[in-house]
């Protein structure tokens, strides 16, 4: 049994996202409102296999996110068959592919969700990468994969500083696909039905076509068609797109019947956002009527304690010298009180956990000299930050 068919339905899962889901955010999402399961920003099998060392960073993560799912994107079947040796390897639950990215930079050279229009080249490299999982699971080593001696040392380097790695043992992985509903129209029922060929364990279905990018709202009513293929399958499906809270969580499990959801970006500068998800199931599962979970927020001062948590824990593992990357995470914490766009302009300028530790103490005298409540609880729904536009 894989760990999907373990989960309890419906699954609420914290989505991918290139530069944002790295691994300090989804250590510090699982130690403050765990999500079901988390999935790795997307990363190039030629990265995996043979690209510059740095860009295996993309695949660390943290024992305490367990269920973490690597995400993978490509073209090339032998490759994907070499990186499916080092996902497991490495110790991930389960291994996703990526048919789903619109970035032109990926999608017009085939990858991602250019798939959608090459669906033979998807089932070729699904069926490459289930072989490379059932051939490490029997004892191949990486060598013998293809991958070269030094590639190999570098990820036997990454489980050695994985702190608290559990023991690898050699058993086969489930595969997942996560996509869209189309590329340039929707296509759902001839693209489900040819995923399905191949049994994935789950499909992630982001409600929008390629050529949407994340223009205009998710198409729930195509997830739900999908959804309705998919039943009896014995493949999971999970509707993506514009859940923006647990109410959207509960109405949109209610309405489409789907196997659970994911949730990218009202997670962001929220590591909080999870919490409520076994209420939402409760809800769900004792068939009650109410819409979900009030929208809810950590008081003021619990929030700064995560966002420091978080930006300590990505100082230590990037450095200093790293910390620009930080400040974008930063500035989304800061919404939804008053003062929020001046803290916000600050946190732009920060370049250490010190300097924040300074904005943080400046603003909360500020806040003191106008005699504001710090600790008010935040109830208004967060509103999701724009995705870059590459993505
Ligand atoms: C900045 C950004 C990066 C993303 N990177 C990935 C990725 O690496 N892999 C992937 O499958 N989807 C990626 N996505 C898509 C999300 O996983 C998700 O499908 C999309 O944001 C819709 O869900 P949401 O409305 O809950 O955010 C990305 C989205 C954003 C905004």
């Amino acid at each position: 049994m894989s760990f999907w068919q373990s989960l309890t339905r419906p699954i609420i899962g914290m989505a991918p996202m290139d530069g944002v889901t790295d691994a300090t955010f989804r250590h510090t999402v699982a130690m403050h409102g765990k999500p079901d399961v988390s999935f790795t920003e997307f990363t190039h099998v030629h990265d995996v296999c043979r690209g510059p060392e740095f860009l295996l960073d993309s695949l660390i993560y943290h024992e305490a996110e367990r269920p973490i799912v690597a995400q993978l994107y490509g073209k090339e079947p032998d490759l994907f068959y070499q990186a499916a040796h080092a996902v497991c390897e490495l110790g991930f639950d389960g291994l996703d592919i990526n048919m789903g990215c619109p970035s032109r930079s990926v999608a017009s050279s085939g990858s991602g969700a250019g798939l959608i229009r090459t669906p033979e080249v998807a089932q070729s490299i699904m069926q490459a990468a289930r072989q490379g999982i059932a051939d490490w699971a029997a004892g191949q080593t990486l060598e013998k994969a293809g991958l070269k001696p030094g590639r190999v040392a570098a990820i036997w380097q990454m489980n050695e500083q994985r702190q608290d790695a559990r023991p690898l043992v050699r058993h086969t992985i489930p595969l997942s696909v996560k996509t869209r509903l189309g590329y340039d129209v929707v296509v759902i029922d001839r693209w489900i039905e040819h995923l399905l060929i191949e049994q994935p364990a789950v499909i992630s279905l982001h409600g929008r076509t390629l050529q949407q990018m994340y223009r205009g709202e998710a198409d729930w009513n195509a997830i739900a068609r999908a959804a309705e293929i998919v039943r009896g399958s014995g493949t999971l499906l999970f509707g993506n797109g514009d859940v923006h809270s647990f109410h959207d969580v509960v109405r949109r499990v209610r309405d489409t019947g789907v196997d659970g959801v994911l949730v990218g970006r009202a997670a962001l500068g929220a590591p909080w956002f999870f919490r409520q998800k076994e209420e939402a199931r409760r809800i769900l599962q004792e068939h009650r009527t109410e819409k979900g979970p009030e929208p809810w927020a950590p008081p003021l001062d619990v929030r700064f304690e995560m966002l420091l948590d978080h930006a300590r824990r990505f100082e230590a593992a990037c450095g200093q010298g790293q910390f620009r990357r930080m400040r974008k995470h930063l500035g989304w914490y800061c919404k939804g009180f008053p003062h929020a766009a001046s803290l916000r302009a600050n946190m732009f300028r920060v370049s250490s956990v010190a300097d924040l530790e300074q904005v943080l103490a400046n603003f909360r005298m500020h806040c003191a000299s106008l005699t504001e409540v710090s600790d008010q609880m935040l109830l208004e729904p967060l509103a999701s930050p724009e995705p870059s536009p590459a993505l």
